[in-house]
């Protein structure tokens, strides 16, 4: 693990840093940058809702085409799957000046399914904070950072390594910890843990105790508290202490019931279908699949998303929300 004061922004002193896209990702990252003495600026579309924003913020806009023929550096801020049509439109032309460049991805996803493959004059380099963009901000503004990983695909001038050490410490990432990785893990990782545990898995597993209980006979309202509420009690424990530093902190009745009854629930067979999936993930089945429903126009998850809305979870925890609010 390398921290300040082992890394530091020198590398990019004197670089001219873009970012495309003014996202969840993209403008806490411009702003850290800014504030870390950096030369940042951000392209974006015609008519781009974040124009203003950006401006306001203090941070010269350009279009993206200009973007990356002015930088040094480029960022893609934007869903992994407008990345390559993004590539393809604004970075290859620039690249022809034979400046040293170099592009850089919040997630690794692009690179190790091949949807980009870069110009071998690039610098290619991965800086994936361990948060979302709030968190980024934020713990910035705090004096402290979230922590980085960082991986390296190709690096044609030697220093490609050096700038993605100086950006990750740019963005804040320094202060706590960054941690060196390959495109391939990180996406792998972090796509697996998406799917099994952190949005696919929670979601499956609170929906499923949530109707079990009303199907048994349990008030909506008592349900959603119990298998949706304490959700982040718990997410926060854990996050604080470990799995240990929770058992220790939960009632008795609460320790006896998770270590007698946790392996039942999440048995085998379960265990079998997380391997399944990360099968599909490390033979580019999952990003094919992706790919698809983005390019037809998100069709599964516009429909995955409706009956979320329909769900009596979704309903009753709206309620629920409403009614709890502090007067
Ligand atoms: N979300 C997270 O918490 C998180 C965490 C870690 C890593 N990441 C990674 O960070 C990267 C950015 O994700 P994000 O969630 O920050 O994205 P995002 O918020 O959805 O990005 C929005 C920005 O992307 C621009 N954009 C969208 N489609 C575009 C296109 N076709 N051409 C040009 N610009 C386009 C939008 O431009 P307009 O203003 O014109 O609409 C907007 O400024 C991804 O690689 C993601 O995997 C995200």
């Amino acid at each position: 693990m390398l921290r300040e004061p082992d890394i530091s922004t020198e590398a990019l002193t004197g670089r001219r840093i873009v970012l495309l896209g003014y996202g969840n990702q993209g403008r806490p990252q411009a702003l850290n940058l800014k504030d870390s003495g950096l030369d940042v600026a951000v392209g974006l579309r015609e008519g781009s809702g974040q124009c203003s924003q950006a401006t306001a913020d203090g941070l010269p806009v350009f279009s993206p085409e200009e973007a990356c023929q002015w930088a040094d550096v480029i960022l893609f801020m934007m869903p992994d799957e407008a990345i390559p049509a993004a590539y393809e439109a604004y970075v290859l032309p620039a690249v022809a000046d034979e400046k040293a460049r170099y592009i850089g991805f919040a997630h690794g996803l692009c690179i190790a399914s091949s949807w980009v493959v870069p110009d071998p004059r690039l610098g290619v380099f991965l800086v994936a904070p361990k948060a979302q963009g709030r968190g980024v901000r934020d713990k910035f503004l705090a004096g402290s950072g979230v922590p980085g990983l960082v991986a390296v695909h190709q690096d044609p001038s030697g220093d490609t390594e050096a700038l993605a050490l100086a950006y990750a410490a740019g963005i804040g990432c320094g202060r706590v910890g960054v941690f060196k990785t390959t495109f391939r893990e990180e996406t792998e990782c972090d796509l697996f843990s998406e799917q099994v545990l952190l949005c696919g898995g929670l979601s499956a597993m609170i929906t499923a105790a949530f109707d079990t209980l009303v199907e048994a006979g349990y008030s909506e309202e008592v349900a959603a508290f119990e298998c949706l509420y304490e959700v982040k009690l718990l997410g926060d424990l854990l996050h604080e202490r470990g799995i240990d530093g929770m058992r220790t902190a939960i009632s008795p009745a609460a320790r006896f019931g998770d270590v007698t009854r946790g392996e039942r629930v999440i048995d085998g067979h379960v265990r079998e279908n997380m391997r399944a999936v990360l099968a599909e993930i490390r033979s580019g089945q999952f990003a094919a699949e992706l790919k698809a429903d983005a390019e037809a126009g998100s069709p599964k998850v516009a429909a995955a998303l409706e009956a979320t809305q329909q769900h009596p979870l979704t309903q009753t925890y709206r309620r629920l929300l409403t009614m709890i609010q502090p007067k």
